[in-house]
């Protein structure tokens, strides 16, 4: 595997609620490339986080990009309202939109990162019409909703069938896509996840539940270095 740019994405779900911009601060200072912000809506799944206006608030925060993982339906509404805020990425679920084409060609045309976010068992064949438009694909790795749940081992395989799919269009001449992962990433299972094709990591409870974010993140990077070697 080539050691191509990965990136580590702490959630906020599991941050301090009650100082979120001291929280971002710190855990970029630890050596966080993307910030991960869970929007719920108690509809779309069952919990209810945070919206544009927490968004806008964090913004003067940090310079590092705010990866927005849209969990509400409907979702094309709400685009320019985190573009607005200053999101850098925005991803949504394909069935939470009539149309998903549109919904992606909304977010650039608002100015941002676009990409597509896989439950558990939602198929791959989303991806395979909209490549062009793509620059994340997350898959979740849990059921979307809540922090701290165990890791699905079934999206490792899901991981690498994604991986094929994204380096065969890079090869064919597409622009690049991030491959995304999401719930239940820990330092036991990051190698693995590596190894398996991702290449950007979200990780809640494995950082913020750590009393020294500095330390977890180089023990998950030096993780996500060794998950090269290993072979799938
Ligand atoms: C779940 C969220 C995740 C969650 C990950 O619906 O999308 O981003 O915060 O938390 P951990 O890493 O604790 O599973
Ligand atoms: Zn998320």
């Amino acid at each position: 595997m080539t050691h191509a740019t990965t990136r580590i994405a702490p959630s906020l779900l599991s941050a301090d609620f009650s100082r979120l911009g001291e929280e971002i601060r710190n855990v970029v200072d630890a050596g966080a490339d993307w910030i991960h912000f869970d929007v719920m809506d108690n509809h779309y799944v069952p919990n209810l986080s945070v919206g544009p206006m927490v968004c806008e608030a964090l913004r003067p925060h940090t310079t590092v990009p705010i990866d927005v993982h849209l969990m509400v339906e409907p979702v094309d509404a709400i685009i320019p309202q985190f573009a607005r805020a200053g999101a850098n990425i925005i991803s949504f679920h394909p069935e939470a939109t009539r149309h998903p084409d549109r919904t992606l060609a909304h977010i650039k045309d608002n100015g941002c990162r676009a990409g597509l976010v896989f439950n558990p068992a939602t198929s791959l064949d989303w991806m395979d019409y909209v490549m062009d438009k793509l620059d994340v694909v997350l898959l979740m790795s849990v059921n979307p909703g809540f922090g701290g749940q165990r890791f699905i081992p079934a999206t490792l395989g899901k991981l690498a069938q994604a991986r094929r799919k994204i380096d065969a269009w890079v090869r064919e001449g597409g622009q690049p896509i991030a491959l995304e992962v999401d719930g239940g990433v820990k330092v036991d299972n990051i190698a693995d996840i590596r190894a398996a094709g991702a290449d950007t990591f979200v990780a809640g409870s494995a950082i913020f539940g750590h009393p020294d974010y500095r330390t977890i993140i180089a023990e998950l990077r030096a993780e996500i270095t060794r998950g090269e070697t290993l072979s799938v």
